[in-house]
């Protein structure tokens, strides 16, 4: 068949899925929740779609396992912004792996993983991290790619991020990144493509910043900076490595967009870290959401078929920052757990112990609107499991009013009160339950608030972190 005929037939193939999958995204005026919604998104779950992950609130939702999930139904899975500071957990087989910068589809064989434009690589970790999976048995070479316009994190910026936080208490992870994304604003960045041009320009490049950066950490922070050297070499061990993964991968995304393969978007930290839609300025420095994707990856965003919004059934946010929902105490500990299990609330990439509240409506709406999600993956339900009461939030208290919007300054977030939909807990285990009519009454009364208040539907709902434990709505009911 000739090239022009494939195209073709792709197109309209594409159109024709767009058309379907838009049915499903609840635009009418009345949003009905019915079993041909579910029959539809689930019918759309094996099909080759260009699909967005991403988590809702303020990140660690368990998107991982919903990426991996979906990764099965895709040939390419894209990081598009962020960086290390990111910690993906995935249970396959009782083996758990924590991933920061390479996509979670990577642990599916053969399918493609690209780290966008829009990420900044700490390289000595991302080899860190090819290192662990290729000594689980996961082969990474040839299926690996980054973009040359990906920006590069620095011992320097290092340093000066875990300088910068002791005075601004943002409660960063000290990962290089927000000092990376400055230098990118700043336009005296560091990127992939410059690497490939060999240490002398890279050096040239370096030379500018490196005394600006080595005076401050000396003389504001009294931090001794690296020799030059230092933060030069540990760019260049893996060089030869790294040349065969840089490549332009715009052209070659929209290639396989247009080819139609299916190609998975995998966000980072979430919607509320987001830099303009979170709760700035506790937040991480990139677009976290849709508008990440576009900007990150070099995707057109009507390209996007279907946005799966992930959330936990209860709230976590780690670092400083405003938590409506927050709660503390002995529910919060019960909660979150003691650290023993995979499952607990505490920090992946850190090990920082996570905040806990109840959750938030008034901040999933905002996300949902911003990310134009059409389907919920419920994550974590079995944490609540044993509770004597259950809440969701669904507005706000705010300046004397009741408010369904999220506040845009800390000081509004901070006066914001809750106005909770109290539940009784639910009788038995929701622990590894396969189908819907299974939950206890008390959990599904819960799941099915939430739908009504966001008018759209829970299609996933993770029951345990392996991949099974998960229950596939395909019926309302
Ligand atoms: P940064 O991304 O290291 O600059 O940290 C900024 C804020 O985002 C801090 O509150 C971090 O705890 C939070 N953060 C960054 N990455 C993640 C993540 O993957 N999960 C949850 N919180 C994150």
């Amino acid at each position: 068949m000739s090239k022009f005929w494939a195209n073709k037939i792709h197109r309209f193939v594409n159109i024709h899925l767009e058309s379907i999958t838009n049915i499903c995204n609840f635009n009418a005026d009345k949003v009905v929740l019915n079993n041909k919604c579910y029959g539809r998104l689930t019918a759309f779950m094996d099909k080759k779609l260009n699909r967005l992950v991403l988590g809702l609130l303020w990140g660690d939702e368990g998107k991982a396992k919903i990426v991996d999930i979906f990764a099965g139904s895709a040939n390419v899975i894209v990081r598009f912004q962020g960086g290390s500071n990111a910690g993906h957990t995935v249970v396959v087989d009782d083996k758990k792996f924590i991933l920061h910068q390479i996509p979670a589809g990577i642990l599916h064989s053969g399918k493609v993983c690209i780290l966008g434009a829009g990420m900044v690589v700490d390289i000595p970790k991302l080899f860190e991290e090819i290192r662990e999976l290729r000594e689980a048995g996961v082969a990474v070479a040839e299926r690996l790619f980054i973009s040359s316009r990906a920006h590069i994190v620095t011992k320097l910026g290092k340093l000066l991020e875990g300088a910068i936080e002791r005075s601004q208490n943002i409660g960063t992870t000290k990962r290089g990144i927000g000092t990376t994304y400055a230098e990118k604003v700043l336009r005296t960045g560091l990127r992939m493509g410059d690497l490939m041009e060999g240490k002398d320009y890279i050096a040239e490049l370096l030379e500018k910043r490196y005394e600006d950066i080595a005076s401050i950490l000396l003389k504001v922070y009294n931090i001794e900076p690296p020799k030059l050297d230092d933060v030069i070499d540990p760019l260049f061990e893996n060089i030869r490595v790294l040349r065969q993964m840089v490549k332009p991968v715009m052209p070659m995304l929209n290639d396989y967009i247009a080819d139609g393969v299916g190609v998975l978007f995998e966000g980072a930290q979430g919607t509320m870290l987001d830099i303009d839609w979170g709760t700035y300025p506790y937040v991480t420095s990139s677009n976290t959401t849709i508008a990440g994707l576009a900007a990150g990856a070099g995707v057109n965003p009507r390209k996007i078929h279907q946005v799966i919004g992930v959330v936990k059934a209860f709230t976590t946010r780690v670092g400083e920052g405003p938590f409506p929902t927050e709660i503390e105490g002995a529910l919060a500990d019960e909660i979150r757990g003691t650290g023993e299990n995979q499952w607990d609330e505490f920090g992946s990439t850190t090990g920082r112990p996570r905040r806990i509240g109840w959750l938030d409506v008034v901040a999933l709406h905002h996300a949902v609107v911003l990310n134009g999600v059409d389907a919920i993956a419920l994550t974590k339900l079995d944490a609540l499991d044993g509770l004597s009461e259950v809440k969701l939030c669904r507005s706000y208290w705010s300046d004397g009013d009741i408010t369904f919007d999220m506040p845009a300054s800390v000081p509004q977030l901070r006066q914001a009160r809750p106005i909770y939909d109290t539940f009784p807990g639910w009788k038995g285990p929701t622990r590894g339950k396969k189908r819907y009519k299974e939950l206890p009454d008390g959990a599904r009364q819960f799941v099915e608030r939430l739908e009504e208040l966001l008018e759209i539907p829970v299609l996933l709902i993770s029951t345990g972190p392996a991949r099974d434990e998960t229950i596939i709505r395909r019926r309302k009911g």
